[in-house]
Formats: C-alpha cells, sequence, structure tokens
C-alpha cells in the first residue's frame, strides 16, 4: 500500500512542485494551504490532489486538520513542513506583528505539525520529517531577522528530533533553498533580482521548485534511510554552510 505524505502549503510554489513530484512518486498525497481558495482548488483540479485548509501557526487547527487527512487518506507517513511566510523589515522598523507572525508560522508551525503526528510514527517505526528551512536561516540576511531566526530554528528542530527519531525508524532532515522562482522571490523588484541577487549565485539563476521537490522524494526514500539530521543546501553554490 503507498505511503501518504502530508505538504504544509502544498498547494503553491515549492510546495505544489513538491506535492505533484511526491505523488509522481507513488504516494498518497495531501497539499495543506492557508487561504489562497482560487489557487488551491485550481491546483487540486490540475493535479487531483487533495487539498485541506488550515493555518499551520495554530496547534488546534493542525490537530483538526491532520485529523482530516488521515480519515481520507490513512496514517501519515511523510511530512513536509513547507509553509512559510515572510514580513520583511529592517529590524528598527519590525513590529512585534512581524515577528510574531514569522516565528509563529514558520518555527512554532513545525511544533504544531509534527507533534501531533509523532506518536502515530513512533508507534508504526517508520517517518520522515523534511523541514523547508532556509539559506537566510544558515547565513542570516539584511531585513529578515524574524525570518532568519524562524529558519535557523528550524534546523535545530531538525538536529533534535532527529536523535529522538533514529531508534524509531524516523528520520527528520532539513532542505535550505537558495532563491527559488517562485512568487515569494518573484514579489522582489526585477532591479534588485537582476543586480543584486542573482550576481550572487553562482550558478547564474534562480533554483526551480522541481530541484527542491528531488531532494524531497529522495528524502522521503528507503533509500534515505541513513540520513537524519542532516541539511541540503540547495542554493547554486551561493552559500557553503
Ligand atoms: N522561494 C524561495 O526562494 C525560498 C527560498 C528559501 C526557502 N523558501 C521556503 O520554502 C517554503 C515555500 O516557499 P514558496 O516560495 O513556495 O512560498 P509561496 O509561493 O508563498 O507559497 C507558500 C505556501 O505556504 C502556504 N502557507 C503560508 N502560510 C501558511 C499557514 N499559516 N498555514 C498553512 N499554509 C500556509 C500558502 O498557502 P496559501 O496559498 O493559502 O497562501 C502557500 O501554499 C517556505 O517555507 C519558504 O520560506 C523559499
Amino acid at each position: 500500500m503507498s505511503r501518504v505524505a502530508l505538504v504544509t502549503g502544498g498547494s503553491r510554489g515549492i510546495g505544489a512542485a513538491i506535492s505533484v513530484a511526491l505523488k509522481a512518486a507513488g504516494y498518497k498525497v495531501a497539499a495543506n494551504y492557508a487561504g489562497n481558495d482560487e489557487k488551491a482548488l485550481a491546483f487540486k483540479q490540475e493535479t487531483g490532489i487533495p487539498v485541506y485548509k488550515w493555518d499551520v501557526s495554530s496547534y488546534q487547527a493542525c490537530v483538526e486538520g491532520i485529523a482530516k487527512v488521515e480519515a481520507d487518506l490513512g496514517p501519515v507517513d511523510i511530512l513536509v513542513n513547507n509553509a512559510g511566510i515572510t514580513r520583511d523589515a529592517m529590524f528598527h522598523k519590525m513590529t512585534p506583528e512581524q515577528w510574531g507572525e514569522v516565528i509563529n508560522t514558520n518555527l512554532t508551525g513545525l511544533f504544531n505539525m509534527t507533534h501531533p503526528l509523532w506518536s502515530g510514527m513512533r508507534d508504526r517505526g517508520f517517518g520522515r520529517i523534511i523541514n523547508i528551512s532556509s539559506i537566510n536561516g544558515q547565513k542570516g540576511q539584511m531585513g529578515q531577522a524574524n525570518y532568519s531566526a524562524a529558519k535557523a530554528g528550524d534546523l535545530g528542530f531538525t538536529k533534535a528530533l532527529a536523535q529522538e527519531g533514529a531508534a524509531k525508524g524516523i528520520t527528520v532532515n532539513a532542505i535550505c533553498p537558495g532563491y527559488i522562482g517562485t512568487e515569494m522571490v518573484r514579489a522582489v523588484p526585477e532591479k534588485v533580482l537582476n543586480e543584486r541577487i542573482i550576481p550572487q549565485i553562482p550558478v547564474g539563476r534562480l533554483g526551480e521548485p522541481e530541484e527542491v521537490a528531488r531532494c524531497v522524494v529522495f528524502l522521503a526514500s528507503d533509500d534515505a534511510g541513513f540520513i537524519t539530521g542532516s541539511t541540503i543546501s540547495a542554493n547554486g553554490g551561493q552559500y557553503f554552510a
């Protein structure tokens, strides 16, 4: 029987590419999203992948959302914590709200999603947790003290949980994408993209969401069973952690 994969923020951008790649690899896939119904329903129609709306920054919403997914598809074997937001501002202008929204979604969201699934994975002796962090969690980025803190936190979470899951057949890994050509990055003004960002990437281009998705498919597989607590940097050579 095929394993079940749940991808947060799985209806758009990198998450959509991950959902599609996992389906193509034979998994039963559920894609969570926050509120963009139009994009999510179009994604569902296009791919046949069911979509589920809830906010990963709410623990209770995660518990209820996961229960629906498991009632429909069966126990979740693979969790991809991909949902993420930016609320960029230089620190002297950053509001407590901008700080809180990013920490609650990009860091606490990992706790909220992983915790309700953890006992089931331990009982079944198998699990794959794949956390989508960021190059900016590795190196820090000005204007992103909130985002960099949350994404660095994701890496600490990954390494700690990997140690707890290892004896129970659960691997926990992170992927740190560099600049990937999704809406999040395309929202950056073109001049900034062409004159400041792309020149910093040795391969000379933005990454493709599918390039991140292929890392996820590998980490989800039985072939990756000896890899845990690790971070894959997919950043075109921009930063060596
Ligand atoms: N793009 C890059 O270059 C890049 C680089 C490094 C790391 N990353 C990380 O990769 C991940 C995906 O980025 P992306 O560029 O693909 O983002 P995106 O295109 O903006 O898509 C974000 C996805 O996350 C969902 N989402 C946001 N907040 C949520 C919440 N509170 N609860 C549930 N779902 C939520 C969105 O749902 P709706 O559609 O409903 O809004 C959407 O499906 C993020 O964690 C991001 O930090 C991206």
